[in-house]
């Protein structure tokens, strides 16, 4: 186990001046699935963040650098929910009814999964951010495909939010085996985590898509079909495995997973693109 990272408070605001909810015009069923995705995370992340400032009074007394790893943890949480919390805007105005009535589904999920207790939201936690690394990893192994290469602020968004995630990967890991290192709740922990992120984002998704497939004309309806079957197939092809035969395993480190080597010059892209860097050292930067 690492005992320090490197891990940068970065100062982003992404300006979605003029997007649209329908942005991504590569693979729109790409665009509408992690549209229902980003939706969950002004739930989702808050969540984590008071689940860490949780584990940092019932890590032993005194500085740490697991510590100080979750200051800068929660710091870039909380960049990315509210970077996505505008961008859900856009969303909700383009799809009013299934986004709110997918918001109240959520506020009750997170007040529900809080009470079960910090070990289970420590679990959830981790189990979340067992999965974000491999989101990182496929994203930009597809930044082509997917159209995430666009330039668009909202793929720029996912690929900024997707590579902060691989940045703090061993965070919440560390810190679960500090206070709780039980391997069955763990893997407990992101069977549950991968659970609600497509239980929840499936059917939101398919709803949109819906909508948007009502302006299409019979041929493009049957390719929007396949193109999605397609994506989830890869998703899932690309996800299990990783999961049942890596992250799953006891000895499971996540310092050991490299990152592709286009997210590390994206996050220095999208500081001097969107923001600026909050030195070190300050606390848990606002
Ligand atoms: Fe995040
Ligand atoms: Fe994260």
């Amino acid at each position: 186990m690492t005992e320090t990272s490197d891990l940068v408070a970065r100062r982003v605001t992404v300006d979605f001046t003029g997007v649209r909810a329908d942005w991504n015009q590569v693979h729109p069923e790409f665009g509408h699935l992690t549209n229902a995705m980003s939706l969950m995370l002004p739930f989702m992340e808050p969540f984590f963040i008071k689940t860490m400032r949780e584990a940092k009074k019932r890590l032993p007394a005194g500085p740490s650098a697991l510590k100080r790893d979750i200051d800068l943890f929660n710091f870039q949480e909380g960049r990315h929910y509210s970077n996505h919390a505008r961008l859900n805007d856009i969303i909700r105005a383009a799809h009013p009814e299934p986004v709110t009535e997918g918001e109240a589904r959520l506020r009750a999920d997170y007040q529900r999964y809080w009470a079960r207790g910090h070990k289970f939201a420590l679990a959830y936690t981790e189990g979340f951010e067992t999965v974000a690394p491999l989101l990182c990893d496929y994203f930009f192994g597809n930044l082509h495909r997917f159209g995430l290469d666009s330039g668009e602020a909202a793929a720029y968004l996912w690929l900024w939010h997707v590579a902060e995630e691989h940045e703090h990967r061993t965070v919440a890991n560390y810190v679960y085996h500090e206070l709780y290192r039980d391997y069955r709740y763990r893997v407990f922990g992101i069977l549950f985590a991968t659970w609600h992120v497509f239980a929840f984002s499936l059917p939101i998704a398919g709803r949109t898509l819906l909508d948007a497939r009502r302006r299409m004309t019979a041929r493009e309806r049957w390719h929007s079909r396949a193109r999605y079957a397609r994506l989830l197939a890869g998703m899932f092809g690309m996800f299990l495995p990783q999961l049942a035969l890596r992250a799953c395993r006891p000895g499971y480190d996540p310092a050991d997973l490299e990152p592709h080597p286009d997210a590390r010059a994206l996050l220095d892209e999208a500081l001097a693109r969107f923001g600026e860097a909050t030195p070190r050292g300050a606390g848990e930067p606002a």
